[in-house]
Parts: structure tokens; sequence; C-alpha cells
């Protein structure tokens, strides 16, 4: 043998090694069963709890398994992470806690080889912008916020309240697109209807939970004794829903308050299934069941076949109140 001629042998015999390692860790990867992660920013809120319900119920029929894991803040996120690499997991969604997080997030998944999704909450970039390259799902946020500004508007209507006699709590979390989106639709269809911009008053919040409505409703409506009647609104219906409890603190009959929250979810179910109507007149819901399905076959889908999702899928909502809420209900299959 020449030394040419083993040298290509030996070449050969190498590349051929080479090629049956590499097709190996490709086999094993596709045989793999399929596990995802489900890391949402608060796990006790009922859309969320939902929506991970919806995501465990897919992966029965489907053949994956789902980790869902509570991620209240950016540690507890790169934690999750970490976990679900030391797990063997190939992806996850998340709905984070803060979606400044964007860049950190990204960087961590890529170190275990993962891909990921966001749901409800777009992570942006170091500027503010949508993160590159990593497909979202949420609410038409602007839209379902014209939604709010209707409802509340209609039932002032029936109700035969004067504009000027109307005070508006604006619940603003505005580090939150998706938040000051809804909010800002809600405004102007409220301004449309002849509202009067002066009684809007901005009430920041902390947290997007009741609690973070309550106290973000309780001092701006000490501040203004003067006015009677209130309308309520903000990113969620949980929020508003805190609100409500400020005004009843503060024995503001519920006839004089309209509420309208977004979400669709445990808590206003809880509420409309209340003897008496309180101050929360509805809520225009969305399918957590499809935000938690979807996005989790977006995700499988990914990773068994490589296809990657849409960059944005936005969804749409319907108006829920006391009278039809089990009917939307069933309709949106929540
Ligand atoms: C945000 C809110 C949640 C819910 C989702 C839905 O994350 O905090 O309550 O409204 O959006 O997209």
């Amino acid at each position: 043998m020449t030394s040419k001629i083993r040298r290509f042998t030996h070449r050969a015999a190498f590349a051929a090694m080479a090629m049956s390692v590499l097709g190996l860790s490709a086999c094993h990867h596709a045989d793999a069963p399929t596990k995802i992660g489900f890391l949402v920013k608060m796990p006790e809120q009922a859309w969320f709890i939902n929506e991970e319900k919806a995501a465990t119920e897919l992966g029965k029929k489907e053949g994956f398994s789902v980790v869902s894991i509570g991620t209240p803040d950016g540690e507890k996120v790169l934690a999750a992470i970490d976990n679900l690499g030391a797990q063997g997991a190939q992806g996850f969604v998340i709905c984070p806690p803060d979606v400044r997080l964007g860049p950190a997030i990204r960087a961590r998944a890529k170190q275990y080889d993962m891909k990921f999704v966001t749901v409800d909450d777009r992570l942006v970039d170091g500027s503010g912008k949508p993160l590159d390259g990593v497909p979202h799902l949420g609410m038409s946020s602007f839209k379902i916020g014209n939604q709010v500004g209707q409802a509340i508007a209609d039932e002032m209507k029936k109700r035969g309240w004067k504009p000027e006699e109307v005070g508006a709590l604006r619940i603003t979390d505005d580090q939150l697109p998706t938040a000051k989106q809804r909010t800002d639709g809600a405004t102007e269809t409220l301004l449309a209807s002849g509202f009067k911009k002066e009684n809007i008053f901005d009430a920041p919040q902390r947290t997007t939970d009741d609690e973070g409505g309550f106290n973000a409703a309780s001092p701006v409506l000490a501040q203004h004794p003067d006015i009677k009647k209130w309308v309520i609104y903000a990113l969620n219906e949980e929020t508003v829903l805190g609100a409500v409890r400020a005004t009843e603190q503060l024995h503001i009959p519920a006839e004089d308050v309209v509420g309208v929250g977004i979400n669709g979810a445990g808590e206003a179910f809880a509420e409309f299934q209340k003897k008496e109507a309180t101050g929360f007149y509805g809520t225009i819901a969305v399918s957590s069941t499809h935000h938690g399905r979807d996005s989790a076959q977006n995700l499988v889908d990914w990773i068994r076949t490589g296809k990657e999702p849409p960059a944005d899928t936005q969804t749409a909502g319907a108006l829920m109140t006391r009278d039809n809420w089990q009917k939307v209900r069933a309709d949106l299959g929540i």
C-alpha cells in the first residue's frame, strides 16, 4: 500500500467514524422523548394555571411532557432554564416576569441548545424592540383595549351617566408593552365616545395582580372624593378586581362603578357567580386554553420538524358579563 492510499484509507475511515457519531447523535435527538418547560411569571394566577393545564393536556395527546415552573423574577428564570437543561428538555414556552430579560434568557437557552417561544408578554432587546428570532403568541392588545373602552362607553350610556360626572381609573404598567397597548386602546375608544380627557387618572401598578390593582387604585380614589361615579380599566381583570375592592372599601356603591377587565379566567367567573352584581361589570375574554395549547404546539413542532413558528400570532377576545359568561366561556373553550 502506498503511503498515499494509506492516507486516503485513514481519512475515509475517520470520515465514516465521524459520520456515524454524528448520525448517532442526530438519531438520538430525534428518538429522545420530547420534553418542554412552561415558565410563567405568576403561577398562582388563573390565566396561567389554565395555560399550563392546556399545554400539559396537549402533551398527553401528542406524546411530550411539560415541566411547569413558576418564575416570578429573573434569577428564577435562569435557574429554571438550568434545571430544564439538566433534565434534557429541548425547549420552553415562557411568559417572563420582566420583558427586558430578553438577551439574558436567549443567552442561557443557547448554552443548552434549547429553542424557546414567548406567550402573552413579548421579550424585548436592549433597545426595547421585540427580541429577534423568538416566536411570540399573544393578545391583539390594542384591539382588545378598544373593546374594553367600547364596553365601558356602552354601559355608561345605558346607565345614563354624563361624561362630566365620571372619573376613569386607568391602572397602568407602562414598562410592559402589552399592558400599555391594552390601556391605550381603551383610552382611545373612551375619548372617541366623548369621555373627558381631564377625568382620566393614571394609577401606576407595581404588580399585575389583584394586590397591584388595589394598591394602585386606593390613593387615587382617595384623592378625588368629589367624583361619585367611576369607570376602571387595566391590563387584566385581576387588576380591575383589585381596584373594585378598593372602591368597596371606600363605600362607593356597586351601581356607581363600571370595571371592565381582560382575560376571562377563574376570578372573573367567581365574581359573576356572586349573588349581587359588583362594580366588576365585565371582561374581554380571550382563550387561555388556546394560548397554552398553541404556544406549546408551535414549540414542539419546531423541535420535532425544524419548522419555525410564525414570528407574531395575535389572538382576539369577546365581551363577557354576568349575563353571558358561561356561553362565552364555552365558545372560547376555556
Ligand atoms: C399579561 C397579564 C396576564 C394576562 C396575559 C394575557 O401577562 O399579566 O394577566 O392578561 O397578559 O396575554
